[in-house]
């Protein structure tokens, strides 16, 4: 049996098509290593930093906010960076002799930034944008985990559009007040699922899914 008949003209297109499949293996070689490598899929992927600043013990034990350092994801697409003077709001004051902080003491003191190896790198066609998800009440626990107990940072989530997918189409579980969305402990009173779905109606929550969302 035949499953698909092709018109005569269409022959023409085959045989490209089969020059098109000769150099397949070449691009699946490609794409395979490109979507294993650490930048794009790689959970876990954790890059040495020039400054060994820690999570667990900022935003952990002395429990600073943070939006403190991150001071943009309410409002932009991009969540900044803390600039050497926000370490320096303190570090003028504690740990001024520490040979740990000397990186951070040169690039106040030359006005160069400080250069931190980025950890999570979503490919450029994908579009993605914190503010959309902090406002609406998606925490920060949910895509990067216990930041406030990591030393080091590490990639938490696959940042693999099934990933973006998933909740996009079923967020309830991932819902909680906006006010809690830096808490990293917060739990949902009474059922997640029925929480969830009450906090998606009464915000009138709705994740689009056509793909112009996340490709422009
Ligand atoms: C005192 C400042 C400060 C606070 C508070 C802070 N961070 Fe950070 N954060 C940094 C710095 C500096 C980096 C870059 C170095 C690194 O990756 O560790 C960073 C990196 C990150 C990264 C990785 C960014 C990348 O390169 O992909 C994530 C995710 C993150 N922080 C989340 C959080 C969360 C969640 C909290 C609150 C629980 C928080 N941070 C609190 C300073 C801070
Ligand atoms: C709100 C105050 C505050 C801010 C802002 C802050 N720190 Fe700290 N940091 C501390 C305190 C307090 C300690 C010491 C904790 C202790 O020794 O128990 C510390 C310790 C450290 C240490 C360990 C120093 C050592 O010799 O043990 C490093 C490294 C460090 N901080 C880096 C940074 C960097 C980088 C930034 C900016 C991204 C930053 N800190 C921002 C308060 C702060
Ligand atoms: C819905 C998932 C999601 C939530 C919620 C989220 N992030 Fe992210 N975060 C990401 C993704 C995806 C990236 C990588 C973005 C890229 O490469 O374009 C990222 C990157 C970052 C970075 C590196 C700078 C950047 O924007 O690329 C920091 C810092 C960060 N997040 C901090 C936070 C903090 C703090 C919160 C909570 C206030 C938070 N994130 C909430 C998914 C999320
Ligand atoms: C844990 C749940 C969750 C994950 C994971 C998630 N999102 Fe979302 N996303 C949401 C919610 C909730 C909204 C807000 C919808 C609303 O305002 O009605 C949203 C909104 C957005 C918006 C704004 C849409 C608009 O036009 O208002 C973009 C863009 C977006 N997400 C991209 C991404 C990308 C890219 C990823 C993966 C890297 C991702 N999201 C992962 C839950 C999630
Ligand atoms: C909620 C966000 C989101 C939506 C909606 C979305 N994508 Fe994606 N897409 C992504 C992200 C993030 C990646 C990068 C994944 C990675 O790095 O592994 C991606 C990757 C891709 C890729 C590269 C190959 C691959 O699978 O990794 C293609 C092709 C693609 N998307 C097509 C589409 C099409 C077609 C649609 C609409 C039917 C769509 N996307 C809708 C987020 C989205």
């Amino acid at each position: 049996m035949k499953l698909f008949v092709f018109p005569r003209w269409a022959n023409k297109t085959r045989q490209l098509a089969g020059i098109a499949l000769g150099v397949t293996p070449l691009y699946l070689i490609g794409l395979i290593w490109y979507g294993a490598s650490p930048k794009t899929t790689d959970v876990g992927y954790m890059p040495k930093q020039p400054v060994p600043y820690s999570h667990a013990l900022h935003a952990g034990q002395l429990g600073i906010d943070c939006r403190y350092c991150h001071n943009t994801v309410e409002k932009a697409a991009v969540a900044a960076i803390p600039p050497t003077a926000t370490c320096m709001n303190c570090h003028s004051k504690v740990h001024t002799k520490s040979e740990l902080l000397t990186p951070v003491r040169d690039s106040y003191a030359t006005g160069k930034p400080v250069e931190w190896v980025k950890v999570h790198d979503l490919p450029d066609y994908a579009y993605f944008n914190h503010s959309a998800h902090v406002v609406r009440g998606v925490g920060c626990v949910t895509c990067h985990g216990r930041v406030d107990q990591m030393e080091e940072v590490h990639q938490f989530a696959p940042l693999s559009m099934s990933w973006c997918l998933d909740c996009h189409r079923n967020p309830d579980l991932n819902l909680r007040p906006p006010e809690e969305v830096t808490n990293m402990t917060w739990t949902p009173p009474g059922d997640p699922a029925e929480y969830g779905k009450s906090l998606r109606e009464k915000n009138h929550i709705a994740p689009p899914t056509d793909c112009s969302t996340c490709h422009r």
